[in-house]
């Protein structure tokens, strides 16, 4: 017989059919009622056992965790809290969890521990909904893309190229620590490295998209993405996934439309696609709220907050202007910023983007022309020669989500650039090609996949938005 989905059995309304399901046990109460789940939905199916009629030593092998194979008869059901039951005559243990050992139990456990068994805990309610999510608005992502004429290109992670400058990279070598050939200067020789050079793990598949970008017009990546950074916060992984969309002839206006266009989409994606698990994580947040201080507490549920980021435009700022909301902000004034705003030119914190979306704008804010010397080699100058025409896309709760910008076009702008930076034009001779033959204005930006995953499910740790999280000290599983 055909193994149905549990999903589809909650739908069905074909009643004193036999069916046939697998799936593991939730909860057994009463030697009687099975809550089976099998992945499929957030939602367990009950089937109810003819103890009487059952062997005692079956009975007890219904735990947990376990793996069963039911066979029985879709009931309308006699009890509240579901619609239809199975009525079971024929009941299989395909693996016994021993409830002693099972670290999952029917109660609520810290997050902290659940880490800790990350292998098990997509077992969880809370686990599978938020990876059921990832899984659509990864789906939803490449079916904007692929909807609005763009191609997918898949950017090398190992790289020779540092994209963002920022020092953060991972090295990837066939070295043997302290094994490794020095030259005469007395430093590694990378040449006799595995590919003849330094490498490391990519930071941003940019660099490369442009390239193709002057050739296929509108292309994006997602691939996972590294950073040795040494912040142990909750936005931050050391391997993350980031969705880089590159458009020729796009200017920066053209980019703020179009990250707000997709942020959009896949958002309305999972609010039409998602509503079980939706609904699921929309109590939970509720309920969270409520052990935290009143002032603390978020005014939007979960749900209510995805619909009103996709019927409300983000508010576009520009640095400058926001230096001067930061400058005459109450929290700078009482001296409450850890990092006082006083000047043009500072870099913003993430204690400044959170007051502009948070307490000031209460919406999602676009932040562009940012000050050239805290930002990439690779942004546009602009006419007043401080500023560059970046974007940074930032969220109440998260921070920055996407960072972005219209890339230096110019040839003899970039290498001044570069010189500046101390920048060899040696390593980037392939960028500069694009800069030398039939160079065009484009734009462009970065999406932390999980920062959106991160918003739609209202979790707060970043760890629990990627199946076996990478951060410092924790690399397990
Ligand atoms: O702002 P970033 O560094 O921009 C770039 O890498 C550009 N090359 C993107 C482009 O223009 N194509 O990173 C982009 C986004 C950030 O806004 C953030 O959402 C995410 O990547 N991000 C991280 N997410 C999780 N963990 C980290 N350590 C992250 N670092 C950046
Ligand atoms: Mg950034």
């Amino acid at each position: 017989m055909n193994r149905s989905s549990i999903k589809e059995l909650l739908q069905s309304d074909k009643f004193l059919h036999e069916v046939h399901v697998k799936g593991w046990v939730r909860t057994f109460r009463s030697n009687r009622f099975i809550a089976l789940n099998d992945g499929s939905t957030i939602n367990n199916i009950q089937c109810v056992v003819d103890f009487e009629n059952t062997d005692e030593a079956l009975l007890k092998r219904i735990t947990t965790g376990a793996a069963v194979s039911i066979n029985g008869t879709l009931i309308e059901s006699q009890g509240k809290g579901q619609t239809v039951e199975i009525k079971v005559t024929n009941l299989e243990i395909l693996g016994d969890s021993n409830p002693d050992e099972y670290p999952i139990q029917p109660r609520k456990h810290g997050f902290e521990f659940l880490r800790r068994n990350a292998h098990l805990r997509v077992r969880t309610n809370t686990f599978s909904a938020v990876m059921r999510l990832r899984s659509a608005l990864s789906f939803a992502v490449h079916q904007y893309f692929q909807q609005n004429g763009f191609y997918y290109v898949n950017t090398p992670i190992i790289t020779g190229s540092d994209a963002e400058g920022a020092g953060e990279m991972f090295k990837v070598t066939n070295f043997e620590a302290n094994k490794a050939p020095l030259n005469e200067e007395g430093e590694i020789d990378y040449t006799k490295d595995f590919f003849g050079k330094e490498t490391n793990l990519t930071v941003s598949g940019q660099l490369e998209a442009e390239t193709y970008a002057m050739a296929l017009g509108k292309v994006y990546t997602f691939g996972p993405t590294f950073r040795a950074e040494n912040s142990n916060t909750t936005r931050h992984l050391a391997e993350f996934w980031m969705i880089e969309p590159e458009v020729a002839f796009n200017d920066l206006d053209a980019n703020m439309d179009l990250s707000e266009d997709f942020i959009k989409y896949v958002l309305q994606y999972v609010l039409d696609n998602c509503q079980d698990d939706l609904a699921f994580l929309d109590n939970r947040l509720a309920q969270e709220e409520k052990t935290k201080p009143q002032a603390e507490r978020s005014e939007m549920g979960l749900i209510e907050k995805l619909r009103f980021v996709v019927d409300n435009n983000f508010k576009r700022v520009s640095y400058t202007e926001a230096i001067e909301i930061l400058r005459n902000s109450k929290p700078n004034k009482k001296k409450k910023f850890q990092f006082p705003v006083n000047e043009w030119g500072v870099d913003l914190q993430s204690e400044h983007e959170r007051y502009l979306v948070e307490k000031h704008f209460k919406c999602p804010v676009i932040l562009f022309d940012y000050p050239a010397n805290i930002k990439a080699f690779y942004m546009r100058l602009n006419e007043d020669g401080k500023t560059v025409r970046a974007m940074d896309v930032l969220f109440p709760g998260i921070g920055e989500m996407v960072g972005g910008s219209q890339r230096e076009e110019r040839l003899d702008v970039l290498k001044e650039k570069m010189a500046e930076l101390n920048i060899p034009e040696e390593e980037l001779w392939w960028y500069l090609d694009t800069r030398k033959f039939g160079t065009a204005v484009h734009s462009g930006f970065g999406l932390g996949f999980e920062r959106l995953v991160l918003f739609t499910t209202g979790m707060s740790n970043i760890r629990d938005v990627i199946p076996f999280p990478r951060t410092p000290q924790n690399a397990e599983f």
